[in-house]
């Protein structure tokens, strides 16, 4: 095992910013975790940071019910930035003034050092330009606390960074953790290196070590089941597990039905010829389809192939004696307990496919990916040297193509919607759109538009085409493809692909729309 990480811990007050934080902290190799605004005292001090980040957040400090976090860790000695909320919060729990305003300062503005500070160390000589930050705020601090001095302001922000005199606790009235903060990055440096004296040591490559070392020791020689799907999240969490206990893992791959052209047998290929892994693959094609069977609601057909799935899942799992485990690709983005994090998509869409397994099954839980973002699980794929077609895959449904054609679900319609994904994928690869997109995919819809063809009228499908630019699928863009790939795409969809006559783009945003069409 590596030497234990340095860790700066992160409290939540609500802000839309709060994991942005946390990631910009974990850009310089700094482990940093969040937790809600009241975390107790006890497990701050059990997690042993070596310095707290107190968020932004939408209240107000006076408002009734506003998260607060408690004064004793003003006295614990350990080094504290307030972020906006966090600031005014530190500034009225000692004993400052803030003032309530119905006007946010929303936008740019240029700060001016007023003191030298480590935490601006490096911006002695810095522009206009560079000395630009990102405001968001209604509230400001109208009265500083005693024993605190004004590091920086801006033209309408006179207390726009701050510090304590004697205890180690500053504030920023300004978000630091947004790319439109020129040189915010650096002001998070000064803070976890030079203010809390952390080593850069988080790395993927530590991470793989010590995570592979924790799963041996909590499994030991037992069995570990997972499911898997050759998405990116549980093949990662796949080969963590397989480095750690070999044999003993058996991940499980169910074929329902609804996947894209050739992908179960590449799935397979992965697992046992790359990876080599126990795979245990399961055909469920004809059940999923019989459940599915004139079934038109979207959510219906989430909870039909959700519930199969889970079906299909025991009974593979039950043929392997003697299994503890259950091996889960979750990420840390979904455990971290806070609101502010579920955007829209959470509610509006179940997207749990395999979510309800753990109730089902009273196995232990191994979830190495849990302490990761995203990002982070890509990089931790390529330290196992996971192939770049894994790592680079666009997400892909757990629901699948059943919910890419409007209407129910038929093994022709099924085959129509192939042939189309897999030309498009071809295309925009080919053109070399694949990697720069979030998403991009076919839709098939349940109408018939006339057409003509050589001297004969038409009366075929239609195919939309959705290709979106996003960063967490939370919101969302439409590409905007070249003219020329469009014409391909459509050339191609209308020629080879049997049934269809018609091919259109989907130019709408998320929100107010999403990004898959049920
Ligand atoms: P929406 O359509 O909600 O999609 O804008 C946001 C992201 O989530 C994916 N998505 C799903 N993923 N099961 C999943 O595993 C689902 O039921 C599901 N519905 C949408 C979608 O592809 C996009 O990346």
């Amino acid at each position: 095992m590596s030497e234990p990480t340095d860790k700066i811990l992160v409290l939540d007050f609500g802000s839309q910013y709060t994991q942005l934080i946390a990631r910009r902290i974990r850009e310089e190799q700094v482990y940093s975790e969040i937790q809600p605004y009241n975390y107790p005292i006890e497990k701050i001090l059990a997690f042993h940071p070596k310095g707290i980040v107190y968020s932004g957040g939408p209240s107000s400090v006076y408002e009734e019910g506003a998260p607060v976090s408690s004064r004793e860790l003003f006295d614990l000695g350990i080094p504290i930035l307030g972020i906006c909320y966090g600031l005014q919060l530190i500034a009225m729990q000692m004993g400052g003034k803030v003032a309530h305003s119905d006007r946010r300062e929303y936008g740019p503005a240029v700060i001016k050092i007023l003191k030298e500070d480590k935490l601006f160390s490096g911006f002695e000589d810095a522009s206009e330009e560079e000395r630009r930050v990102w405001m968001s705020h209604g509230d400001r601090v109208e009265e500083l606390p005693d024993g605190f001095e004004i590091l920086a302001r801006t033209d309408n922000s006179p207390v726009c960074a701050v510090r304590h005199r004697e205890k180690p606790i500053w504030g920023l009235q300004f978000h630091p953790e947004v790319h439109h903060t020129a040189r915010g990055k650096e002001i998070i440096r000064n803070f976890i290196f030079s203010i809390c004296g952390c080593k850069p040591s988080w790395t993927m490559q530590s991470f793989v070590t010590q995570s592979v070392a924790a799963i041996k020791e909590e499994v030991g020689n037992a069995k570990v089941i997972g499911a898997v799907s050759g998405g990116v999240d549980s093949t990662v969490m796949a080969a963590l597990v397989g480095e750690a206990v070999g044999n003993n893992f058996y991940p499980i791959f169910v074929n329902n039905g609804v996947l894209r052209k050739n992908e179960a047998e590449e799935v397979v290929h992965l697992y046992r010829n790359q990876l080599h892994l126990n795979l245990i693959y399961h055909d469920a094609t004809d059940r999923f389809l019989d459940a599915l069977k004139g079934v038109i609601d979207p959510e219906e057909k989430r909870k039909i192939i959700g519930r199969t799935f889970i079906d299909v899942f025991v009974h593979e799992a039950e043929k392997i004696e003697g299994v503890e485990f259950l091996a889960q690709g979750t990420l840390y983005p979904d455990v971290i307990e806070s609101v502010s994090f579920k955007g829209p998509s959470a509610t509006i869409k179940s997207h749990h496919n395999v979510g309800g397994l753990p109730e089902v099954m009273p196995l232990k839980l191994v979830e190495p990916l849990r302490e990761l973002f995203k990002d982070e699980v890509r990089l931790v794929g390529k330290v196992l040297d996971l192939p770049d077609s894994i790592l680079g895959r666009h997400p892909f449904p757990g629901p699948g193509l059943a919910i890419r054609m409007l209407d129910d679900v038929t093994p022709e319609k099924l085959e129509t919607l192939r042939e189309a994904d897999a030309i498009v994928t071809e295309e925009i690869r080919k053109a070399g759109w694949y990697d720069k997109i979030w998403q991009v995919f076919p839709v098939l819809l349940p109408i018939k538009t006339v057409g003509v063809m050589g001297d004969e009228r038409t009366y075929e499908q239609v195919i939309v085409i959705r290709a979106v630019h996003s960063v967490d699928g939370m919101t969302a863009d439409w590409v905007r493809l070249p003219y020329d790939l469009m014409a391909r795409l459509s050339n191609r969809i209308i020629n080879e692909v049997k049934g269809v006559n018609r091919v259109v783009y989907d130019i709408s945003s998320k929100p107010p729309s999403t990004i898959e069409w049920e």
